[in-house]
């Protein structure tokens, strides 16, 4: 029913943050030199440290400036102080925004301090937030094992918007050792939803390692599926699986 997804290996996880940072920083010069900012959806966990090391690089060294980029980040773990160094909020500081020319208010996350009456409002005003902006130009994501994008877990559903959720018991045994134990981890979160997802006009999966094999042949070559919402990306018109070799070795050849 959809053309195959696009599907690009490389040799390490570094050579392909190369190619994907490169796209990524002609679009900001291209729109940049239009008058336009540009709008990107960003991750956390350990897959795009690569990638946010070779756009650091890239403003340093090549005089990139992220000035006209506005960013939205997929999810934030409910019930932990912006301050706590596992937020999200922390990880954007930490790996990427502390060290470009970004400005702090066209960074978004959602909040995770919210009481149960404001997740609504929260999460619709986050949706607002990104059609204001014009949309995600280039939306990153990873992979949980669960085939989780953003912290949609298995049977969240293809036209999902941002919303609170309940984190999958393997997403919280991924997370245990970061928080020093699974007790630590958070249940909850608020993710944007797959819908949101992919209105993105590009996008790009990335994956390392063997670990990830399986479930990316399952979001690859596996049928559509709300079991399995990175396979929700079959559909999309320019979405590209960024993997190394360990990633994409359960894929036929
Ligand atoms: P990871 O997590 O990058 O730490 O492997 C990916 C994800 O859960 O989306």
């Amino acid at each position: 029913m959809f053309r195959p997804i696009s599907v690009l290996v490389f040799d390490s996880p570094e050579a392909a943050c190369r190619e994907i940072a490169a796209q990524i920083a002609r679009l900001i010069r291209e729109r940049s030199a239009a008058g336009l900012a540009t709008v990107l959806g960003l991750a956390t966990g350990n897959t795009p440290l690569p990638l946010y090391q070779e756009l650091i690089r890239l403003h340093r060294e090549e005089g990139l400036s992220f000035q006209p980029v506005v960013s939205f980040n997929l999810d934030e773990y409910l019930g932990l102080d912006p301050k706590h160094p596992e937020s999200y909020r922390s990880f954007m500081r930490r790996n990427l925004f502390d060290h470009i020319d970004m400005l702090s208010e066209n960074s978004h996350l959602p909040s995770g301090m919210l009481a149960e009456e404001e997740i609504a409002a929260h999460c619709a005003a986050y949706e607002t937030k990104i059609v204001r902006a014009g949309g995600i130009d280039f939306q990153i994501l990873g992979i949980g094992r669960t085939g989780h994008i953003g912290f949609n877990e298995p049977g969240t559903p293809i036209d999902s918007r941002t919303q609170s959720i309940h984190l999958d018991e393997i997403t919280r045994q991924d997370a245990a050792p970061a928080f020093g134990g699974i007790g630590q981890v958070p249940e909850q979160a608020i993710t944007m939803g797959c819908g949101t997802i992919l209105e993105a006009r590009r996008i790009a999966l990335l994956a390392w390692g063997e670990k990830k094999a399986d479930i990316v042949r399952d979001a690859v070559k596996g049928p559509v599926t709300d079991k399995v919402s990175a396979s929700f990306l079959q559909t999309h018109p320019a979405a590209s699986f960024y993997l190394d070799r360990g990633a994409a070795s359960a894929l036929p050849a």
